[in-house]
C-alpha cells in the first residue's frame, strides 16, 4: 500500500498549518544563493497545496512571511515579495483547476502595493471555490494579531458595543485574522527547528506538533503523507482521559 492509501480519510486534520523553514540552508548546502532556496521553496508550496487538496484537507495555512522577516536584508525581502507576486500570477490556474479558495492573514497593509493588488485579485477570483481554503500568512505575527484583537475589542467596550463580562473565546476568535478558520489540528515545521516562531499562538492551543529535519525545498507529498499518518496515530485528548474519549 502506498503512504497515501494508508491515510484514514475519516481522520484527516481539518486545519493543517505549516512553518516552511530551511530554504536558506538548502541553498547553502548546494553552494547556491539563498534566492535559489526560496525559488525552489515555491515548487514545494505547489506540490504540498496540490497534495493537500487531493486528500481533501479543507484548510491549509502556510507561514510565508512573518512580521520579523521584514528585518532580513532588503534584497531578500524584495525577492520574497517578487516571488509572491510571480507565484500568484502563475498559480491562479492551479488554484482554479483544484477548486481552491485563496485567503490571506496578517498585516496585509504593510505589503508592497504590487503584492497587495495581486493578492486581492487572486482572492477575488477564487472566492467561490470550495474544495480547500489555502491561507497565506503574510506579514503575520501572532502577537501583533492578538494585540490588534485586544485593541479592537477595547474600542467596542469603550463605545458600549460590548460589555467586558461578555468577552469570551468566541468574541476573541471573531476578531482574529483567522476568524473564518477552525482551530489548527496539525502544525508541521520543516528543517529541524523545534519552535513556533510567533505563528498562530492562540489557534494551536490543541494542535498536534510535528517537526521534521527535511528542508522545505525538499518537502514532498510523501513527507506530508508521513506527517498525516503520524498524526492519525496520536490520541487527541483535549484535556480528557483516554477512557473518556
Ligand atoms: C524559510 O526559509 C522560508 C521563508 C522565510 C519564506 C517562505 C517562502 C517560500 C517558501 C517561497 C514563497 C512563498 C509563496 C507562498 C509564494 P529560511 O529562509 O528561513 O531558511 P533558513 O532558516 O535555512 O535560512
Amino acid at each position: 500500500m502506498t503512504l497515501q492509501e494508508q491515510i484514514d480519510t475519516n481522520k484527516l486534520p481539518q486545519h493543517l498549518a505549516i512553518i516552511m523553514d530551511g530554504n536558506g540552508r538548502w541553498a547553502k548546502q548546494k553552494g547556491l544563493f539563498r534566492s535559489m532556496g526560496h525559488e525552489n521553496g515555491t515548487k514545494a508550496v505547489r506540490e504540498i497545496v496540490e497534495a493537500s487538496a487531493e486528500i481533501n484537507i479543507p484548510f491549509l495555512t502556510l507561514y510565508a512571511f512573518s512580521t520579523e522577516n521584514w528585518n532580513r536584508p532588503k534584497l531578500e525581502v524584495e525577492l520574497l515579495m517578487k516571488l509572491l507576486v510571480s507565484s500568484l500570477k502563475k498559480e491562479i490556474k492551479t488554484l482554479q483547476d483544484n477548486n481552491i479558495k485563496l485567503n490571506a492573514i496578517g498585516n496585509l497593509e504593510a505589503l508592497p502595493k504590487r503584492a497587495k493588488m495581486e493578492l486581492k485579485d487572486v482572492i477575488d477570483q477564487t472566492k467561490e471555490n470550495d474544495r480547500m481554503t489555502l491561507t497565506l500568512a503574510l506579514s503575520y505575527g501572532s502577537r501583533e494579531e492578538i494585540t490588534k484583537t485586544i485593541r479592537e475589542i477595547s474600542v467596542k467596550v469603550k463605545n458600549n458595543l460590548i460589555s467586558p463580562e461578555n468577552i469570551d473565546e468566541t468574541v476573541i476568535n471573531n476578531h482574529l485574522y483567522t476568524q473564518n478558520l477552525p482551530d489548527v489540528d496539525l502544525l508541521i515545521r520543516t528543517s529541524g527547528e523545534q519552535r513556533i516562531s510567533n505563528f498562530l499562538l492562540w489557534q494551536i492551543a490543541y494542535a498536534e506538533l510535528y517537526f521534521t529535519d527535511t528542508l522545505w525545498p525538499d518537502y514532498t507529498k510523501n513527507h506530508l503523507f508521513e506527517a498525516i499518518l503520524n498524526y492519525q496515530n496520536r490520541e487527541r485528548r483535549f484535556g480528557k482521559t483516554s477512557e473518556q474519549l
